[in-house]
């Protein structure tokens, strides 16, 4: 059976917006209550975690679990520009707090796509002071990580970010589908993760990086030159951006074929899931493997990997199958640091709304009750024994 090194780190993630609740001055919050918003539906009280996020690291720790992954939430502790809120930081430094007292190495991300409203309305990151901007939110949000805190991602999935980045986008992709990435957000968007990791270095106990979203790309015979401009090559310029970072965080969950048109639609054939991906546990491997060869050997975290599913033995199957693939690939000697699972907790799944489930841990949507699934059991036995039965 395959075994995982003893200091490996085991958890699972989430992001503000899609758990905390009430985030009425981001930017997806106006989004999601424009009129004749696409968006499925508003987020609200999302799961309350704002207020208990104790509970759910205690059950994390209580499966087994030795790490955790959260956002901050940009739009709480930089409600207007220049304004810094004490007590928002004050806030994210308890939950800093709470992750040690629960035995749970935090890894902590600084921005998972939303950003406050007065960014939305000076147009995101095509504002020439962007990555200026972000760079000071870091120089604060600095007082929540730099005691304690070893593992820090900057963006989370840039190469999304810059696909949302003009706010309408978000808006529409669920009806039209993502558009291409705009460049000059793209460019923005690495010179922000490049000021963020400079503010902090000057802490030194602090690893720095980013999470990019890969795929696995597969291009049918004689679509080879068309998978250039569709496939790897677009996650590629943020893994490259990753060189000489701490470490480079790695999140997939499915494939993409590339035809002679760029990417099909999923396949009807297959297995899907809620989110109407296809089940490919395969694709964890593929994009570590991807992003050990494109950085040049700069060590992976999975920072996340999950499936929507309402049958949780699915959920476990695609786990299983995923950690066999992440596994090879260590044993052929990726430096892979952990596996944090994707999600936590039933949350809400930006323009999807509340439908696709990817926890461990089920909420009940009207009294917020919390309930661990099978396969959260499943994947704690396997982070406290390291041991993944096959
Ligand atoms: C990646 C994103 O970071 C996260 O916010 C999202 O919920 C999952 N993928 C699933 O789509």
């Amino acid at each position: 059976m395959p075994q995982f090194p003893e200091e490996f780190l085991w958890g699972a993630a989430t992001a503000a917006h899609q758990v905390e609740g009430n985030n009425v001055n981001s930017d997806w919050w106006v989004l999601e209550h424009a009129p004749g918003s696409a968006i499925a539906e508003p987020s609200g009280d999302a799961c309350d975690s704002y207020h208990r996020y104790r509970e759910e690291m205690a059950i994390l720790a209580r499966l087994g679990f030795n790490s955790y992954r959260f956002s901050l939430e940009w739009a709480r502790i930089e409600p207007e520009p220049g304004f810094f809120s004490l007590a928002e930081i004050d806030h994210y430094r308890r939950m800093v707090a709470a992750c040690h007292e629960f035995g749970l190495t935090p890894v902590v991300t600084m921005l998972h796509f939303t950003v406050p409203r007065w960014m939305r309305d000076r147009g995101m990151w095509r504002h020439p002071e962007a990555a200026q901007a972000f760079g000071r939110y870091v120089e604060k949000a600095l007082d929540v990580v730099s005691d304690g805190v070893e593992w820090v991602c900057t963006i989370n999935e840039p190469n999304i970010a810059a696909m949302l980045a003009g706010g309408e986008n978000a808006a529409n992709l669920v009806a039209h589908g993502l558009p291409a990435p705009d460049p000059l957000v793209a460019e923005t968007l690495v010179a922000a993760h490049g000021i963020a990791r400079k503010v902090l270095s000057t802490v030194p106990a602090i690893r720095s990086g980013w999470t990019v979203a890969t795929q696995a790309f597969q291009a049918e015979p004689g679509c080879e030159d068309i998978a250039l401009t569709y496939g790897h090559p677009r996650e590629d310029f943020y893994l490259e951006a990753a060189r000489g970072d701490d470490f480079v965080g790695v999140q997939a969950y499915t494939r993409t074929i590339i035809g002679p048109d760029g990417p099909r639609p999923v396949r009807t054939d297959v297995e899907r899931t809620l989110t109407g991906w296809e089940f490919y546990p395969p694709a964890l491997g593929i994009g570590v493997r991807n992003a050990w060869a494109v950085t040049g050997g700069v060590p992976v975290m999975v920072t996340e990997n999950g499936i929507a599913t309402d049958d949780d033995e699915r959920r476990i199957a695609y786990t299983a199958g995923a950690l066999a693939g992440l596994h090879d690939a260590m044993t052929d000697g990726v430096d892979v640091l952990g596996y944090l699972h994707w999600s936590a907790l039933d949350n809400f799944e930006w323009a999807s709304g509340y439908r696709p489930t990817f926890g461990l841990i089920a909420v009940d949507r009207k009294t917020f009750v919390r309930t661990p699934k099978p396969s959260a059991a499943w994947l704690g036995r396997v982070a406290r024994t390291g041991t993944l039965p096959l």
